[in-house]
Parts: structure tokens; C-alpha cells; sequence
């Protein structure tokens, strides 16, 4: 009881700190439709299409890789974007709390297909 009131104060505190930042609000993970928690959770920052910009071309704030740049994206491992993705690096937040690692699992093809276009 006490725990969750601290928390939810936290939180408020936390989200007007962060207004405008595109890491607020994140929704956690629920169901099975990852390409939906792309563009709900991840798309804010990486773009719909992975390339870190919006629909008119304009560079994301916080995009911090073009998923669409396949020479540099088929250098990663899989296991390094799980890696990233649940403890997050520099400003990509952490989605250990969002979701599990069998779900972030799930996402990599999700990612390898932006740079299979
Ligand atoms: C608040 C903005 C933001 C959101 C939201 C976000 N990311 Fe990121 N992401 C970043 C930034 C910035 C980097 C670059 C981090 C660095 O290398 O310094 C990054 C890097 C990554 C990388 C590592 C790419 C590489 O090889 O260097 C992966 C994988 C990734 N994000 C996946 C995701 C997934 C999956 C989601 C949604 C579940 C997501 N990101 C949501 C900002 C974001």
C-alpha cells in the first residue's frame, strides 16, 4: 500500500520532469501483436518505417539508429538488440519493465525486415 503510493508520486514527479520527452508515457506490452507495439512504443523514436524519421522525412528527436541502413544493421546480433531493448543505452530506454525477453525476441524480425527493404 505504502510502496504503491511512493511509486505513483514518483511517476508524477518523473512524467513533469519528462514532459516532451518522447520516452513518457511508454505503454507496456500486452497481447501478441508486436508490429502494433513497434508503432505504439518504439516508433516515437525510431520512426514507423526503423529509419529514426517521421512520415515527412524529418529526423526523429531521440532516433539513435537507422534500422533501414542494412550494411550497418546486418553487422548486429540479434542478441545485442535484446540486449539493448531490455536495459536500454543512453537515451533508448530500458523495456525490461514493459515487457519480457521472449517478447523482445519477438520484435527482432520486426527490426530485420526495415533493413530488408
Ligand atoms: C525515447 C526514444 C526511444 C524509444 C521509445 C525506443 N528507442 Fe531504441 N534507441 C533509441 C536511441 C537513442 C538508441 C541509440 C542508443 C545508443 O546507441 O546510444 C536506440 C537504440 C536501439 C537499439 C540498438 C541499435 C544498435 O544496433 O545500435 C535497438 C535494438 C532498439 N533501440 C530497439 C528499440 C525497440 C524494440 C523499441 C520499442 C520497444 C525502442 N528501441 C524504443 C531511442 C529509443
Amino acid at each position: 500500500m505504502c510502496r504503491r503510493i511512493t511509486l505513483s508520486a514518483l511517476l508524477l514527479v518523473g512524467a513533469s520532469l519528462m514532459a516532451g520527452d518522447p520516452a513518457k508515457d511508454l505503454p507496456k506490452f500486452s497481447g501478441s501483436d508486436y508490429q502494433k507495439y513497434w508503432d505504439d512504443a518504439c516508433a516515437r523514436c525510431h520512426g514507423a518505417n526503423g529509419s529514426g524519421r517521421d512520415n515527412s522525412g524529418k529526423p526523429l528527436p531521440d532516433n539513435g539508429f537507422d534500422f533501414t541502413d542494412s550494411r550497418k544493421a546486418n553487422k548486429k546480433k540479434d542478441s545485442d538488440w535484446i540486449k539493448v531493448t531490455m536495459e536500454g543505452k543512453d537515451k533508448m530506454p530500458a523495456f525490461k519493465d514493459k515487457m519480457t525477453q521472449a517478447d523482445v525476441e519477438k520484435m527482432i524480425p520486426i527490426m530485420r525486415k526495415f533493413a530488408a527493404k
